[in-house]
Parts: C-alpha cells; sequence; structure tokens
C-alpha cells in the first residue's frame, strides 16, 4: 500500500538513524552501497554554531553528495530565529538537496540537557513551539518537518506526544525510552505503539516511526505490523548488518576478504572525504564492524587500529587482503 506522504515513501519504511560521528557521509555512503534505507538522516547539527564563527567547521556535517536522494538534515539548538535562518537556507538548497528537515527534541546528553536543548524541551514546550514554529516559517512549507524524541523525560510522557501531535508535523520518530534512560533499559514498543494511537486520533497524516534495538531487517517489519507503525527507524543495528536494510542480507554469507574489501572502500572513502581531518580513531567503532567474530580478529583489529594514519592504515588492510588473496 501507498502511504501520500510528503516523503514519498511507502508504508512500513525503514530509516537509518542519525548518529553523531557514525553516519557522517562516508558511512551513509557505505550502507547505501549495501542497500539503501528509504529514509536517512545527517548526524545532528547545532543551528546556533552554524550562525557563528563556527560555521565552517559544522556545516560539514551537512555536506553531501548530489547523488544522495533520501536524506533528512537533523537540527537542534537553542534560538528559534537560527532555526529559521537555517532551515530557510536548507529549503533555499544552500547546502545542496535535502528532502526534509527534523529536529532533535530526544538527545539525553548532559550537557545539552543543561543547556535546555534537545530532550530539555520535553519540559519547556513554549521553546519547544517557539522552535518548530520558527523553522516552519524558514520552510515555507517547501520541505516536510519531523520531529525525533523520546518517551518523555523522566518518565514515560504521553502529553509530550499530544502537544508534538498537534503541531501539523509530517512525521513523528519515537525512541522508546525516556531520557533517564539513556540507553540502559530496553526500548518500550508497546509505549510507542500507544503514541500511534494518539496519532490516529490526534493527526491521522503525521507519519509515526519507531526506534530503539531493532537488530534485523524481520524485526523491524514485525513491529511496524504489531505496533502498526509507518516505518521503523535502525541505527546501530547497522553495526552487526551493514545490509540490515535488505531482506535478503547477504551478511553472513560474505567471505572475511569481502569484509576486509568492504573495510577498506570505507577507508578509502574517510581518507578522500576528510583527508584525515576528523582522527583517525572515528575508524574505531567501524573496524570492528568489519574485522569481528573470527579467531585472531581482536589482535588484527588492535593493530589496524594503531595505525597513525589512513594511509598507514590502508597499507596494513591491503597487507591482510593479500594474505586472505593468497589463502584461497
Ligand atoms: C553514537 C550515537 C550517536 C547518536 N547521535 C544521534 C544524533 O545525532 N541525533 C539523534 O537524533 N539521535 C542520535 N542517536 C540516537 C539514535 O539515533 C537512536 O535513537 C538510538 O541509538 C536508538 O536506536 P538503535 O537502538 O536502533 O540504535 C545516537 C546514538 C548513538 C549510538
Amino acid at each position: 500500500m501507498t502511504v501520500l506522504n510528503r516523503y514519498h515513501v511507502k508504508s512500513g519504511f525503514l530509516s537509518l538513524a542519525p548518529m553523531d560521528d557514525v553516519t557522517d557521509r562516508v558511512f551513509r555512503k557505505i550502507i547505501n552501497d549495501c542497500y539503501p534505507p528509504d529514509l536517512s538522516f545527517t548526524e545532528f547539527v547545532n543551528v546556533d554554531g552554524l550562525m557563528s564563527k563556527g560555521r565552517q567547521v559544522l556545516r560539514k556535517k551537512l555536506d553531501h553528495p548530489e547523488g544522495e536522494k533520501n536524506l533528512i538534515a537533523q537540527i537542534w539548538g537553542l534560538n528559534p530565529a537560527n532555526f529559521y535562518a537555517i532551515a530557510k537556507e536548507i529549503a533555499d538548497k544552500k547546502f545542496g538537496e535535502f528532502i526534509g528537515v527534523d529536529l532533535n527534541m530526544g538527545c539525553p546528553d548532559k550537557t545539552v540537557v543543561k543547556n535546555g536543548a534537545c530532550s530539555a524541551l520535553i519540559n519547556n514546550r513554549e521553546l519547544a513551539l517557539d522552535i518548530i514554529n520558527a523553522t516552519k516559517k524558514g520552510l515555507k512549507s517547501r520541505l516536510p518537518l519531523s520531529v525525533k524524541t523520546r518517551l518523555g523525560f523522566n518518565k514515560i510522557d504521553y502529553s509530550w506526544h499530544e502537544f508534538l501531535l498537534k503541531q501539523d508535523l509530517d512525521m513523528l520518530t519515537i525512541h522508546g525510552r525516556t531520557r533517564s534512560e539513556m540507553s540502559k533499559v530496553s526500548a518500550d514498543w508497546k509505549a510507542i505503539g500507544e503514541i500511534r494511537k494518539l496519532r490516529d486520533k490526534l493527526s491521522p497524516s503525521t507519519l509515526i516511526v519507531g526506534n530503539g534495538d531493532v537488530l534485523s531487517f524481520i524485526q523491524a517489519k514485525e513491529y511496524i505490523k504489531k505496533y502498526k507503525l509507518d516505518g521503523v527507524m535502525i541505527g546501530r543495528g547497522v553495526f552487526q548488518d551493514p545490509f540490515i536494510f535488505s531482506n535478503k542480507s547477504i551478511w553472513t554469507q560474505m567471505s572475511r576478504l569481502d569484509k576486509f574489501k568492504l573495510f577498506k572502500k570505507h577507508v578509502e572513502l574517510y581518507k578522500a572525504t576528510w583527508q584525515d581531518s576528523k582522527p583517525i580513531q572515528v575508524l574505531n567503532k567501524f573496524c570492528k564492524i568489519y574485522i569481528n567474530n573470527f579467531e585472531g580478529s581482536k589482535e588484527i583489529r588492535e593493530d589496524l587500529m594503531s595505525s597513525k594514519s589512513s594511509d598507514e592504515l590502508l597499507e596494513k588492510i591491503n597487507n591482510q587482503i593479500d594474505q586472505k588473496s593468497n589463502q584461497i
């Protein structure tokens, strides 16, 4: 069944979660090449920073190649005037082509919350409303607007979702934990289902997406069916299977050699995109995706990740590829 929506996604769609320092343009390219999600998000980008001297550094989080078609810009901050300005620039295509803007109202980080941003907005509806309205004014209906949030601050608080559902949003993504729970307990999908019921009553045209602990395509589809959701968002599941958005993932059948080759592609992209301007250590968490689950993998990872530059790392990966190729 096709849902009429401004993202042009079919019901039962899957999105790649925004993950700071993870889903940059390099990793999104890897995931898109493995099997593309229906929607992707940038890492969260601070609008107050974008409107300050830090703009040139921060805007790199929004830069993306022309061919990347399914991308939503996720923004956060405090000053509604800056939300207005950045939303306008995004709709004016100053940062390239995006298919929507998402407001982060869920990040639980201590410093962010202390400053009153992201999940702190759950307890500051006046500012949340100003931010939503300022962003809408900047977008002038040219792009859809969505919010990503949690179940509540200290406890589940459906009044927050009722409030959001009255703002005529195009999509609402719910990470099934409260702010206090951080990532320490399992996501509460029943509560996500309750928010979907609220949506049916209050704002039938808002897409509802559930998020939290989904580790496979099948699980995502089961949750969509069970909780009658429009879509599911997957974050850390990509660490276990970069092909997770495919209903026929080849990940478990892929040879060790092919996984080394995929890591090589990742590092080459990292090198070409960031020229080592991001510390090489950002690749540590990715190394674990590709070089894992075989005897000696820990030692190989430790050796690879002791590299001081992408060139050194590539040389070591090439040596591994040569060794593995000779074994075949
Ligand atoms: C390393 C990391 C960075 C994250 N950065 C963001 C972010 O920039 N914006 C956001 O809305 N959520 C962020 N999240 C939360 C994820 O989008 C997602 O809600 C959370 O990981 C739960 O989904 P999962 O269990 O599928 O990973 C981040 C999570 C992780 C693990």
